[in-house]
């Protein structure tokens, strides 16, 4: 509780940072409206590690689909960049690319394709497109919302990993409040756990690790947006969790967003 507390008061003190570096890969947090539904999925195992196959599971999971490289390309368009090549609808890698840098993207901007793969046995990272929220994860933009482990209030499933992205209007933040929370406790909540990043991803913004079975303090963001990561091992399995969140119009100050 003191923890989550504290978490909170760093919360308040900081600003969210829109590009940061992730296992070596030169990341963009910056999420707008129209790039809504594409975001870019790594294995569990770490980078570039999926097959074909395996990448579009990663985003039929999440209820989406791989996204088309016009999807892409419109999500690059109005700012997203991710240095790292992955799989696409029908077999094609390719990357957004926003700001030129030598060490990415060969200096070029625009989509890095790498055309259609005649290999589906090759592995890279996954963009995902899903414009509507399933029950593990999505893209939510509504004012209010409930979120819930997948199958709540049934006990949840091993190996299951499922992000939330929130983003509600400029100059909102999101208040996050429990309503239930039983996920397997254990040291540093290893096994299980659900992460609160204070950020469009789970690159910066990182604000805590929650599990076990009390229920967390509420959590306010600094911007508006936020990202809620739950990933299960596969041993036990425990309730779940539900929570509540809203938009809070903000009466500190417009400068405190994240789209800067
Ligand atoms: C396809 O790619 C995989 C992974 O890189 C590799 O192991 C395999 O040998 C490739 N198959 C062919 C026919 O090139
Ligand atoms: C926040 O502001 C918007 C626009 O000014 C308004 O429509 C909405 O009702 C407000 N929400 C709350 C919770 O005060």
């Amino acid at each position: 509780m003191l923890v989550v507390l504290l978490l909170c008061s760093l919360l308040l003190l900081k600003e969210t940072q829109p590009w940061g570096f992730k296992n070596g890969i030169f990341h963009n947090s910056i999420w707008l409206e129209q790039a809504a539904g594409v975001y870019h999925r790594e294995s569990r195992r770490g980078r570039y590690q999926l097959t074909y196959r395996e990448a579009r599971a990663v985003c039929g999971y999440e209820g989406g689909a791989l996204a088309s490289y016009q999807q892409l390309e419109a999500a690059r368009l109005i700012g997203f960049h991710v240095c790292a090549a992955g799989w696409l609808d029908r077999g094609r890698v390719g990357y957004p690319i926003v700001k030129a840098g030598v060490n990415c993207g060969f200096g070029k901007v625009g989509i890095i394709d790498y055309g259609y793969r005649l290999n589906k046995s090759e592995t890279w990272d996954a963009y995902c497109y899903n414009p509507h929220s399933k029950e593990c994860g999505g893209v939510l933009t509504d004012q209010q919302r409930l979120i819930q482990s997948p199958g709540f209030p049934e006990e949840y499933q091993d190996q299951q990993i499922c992000y939330w992205h929130i983003r509600v209007r400029l100059n909102q933040r999101i208040l996050i409040h429990f309503l239930y929370f039983d996920v397997e406790d254990d040291t540093d909540c290893l096994s299980d756990y659900l992460e609160v990043y204070d950020s469009y991803d789970d690159v910066s913004g990182f604000t805590g690790r929650l599990c076990g079975d009390s229920l967390p303090d509420d959590i306010i963001s600094t911007g508006n947006v936020m990202t809620l990561k739950f990933l299960t091992d596969a041993s036990v399995t425990a309730g779940g969790f539900q929570l509540h969140y809203s938009a809070l119009n903000s009466t500190l100050s417009s400068s405190k967003h994240t789209l800067l």
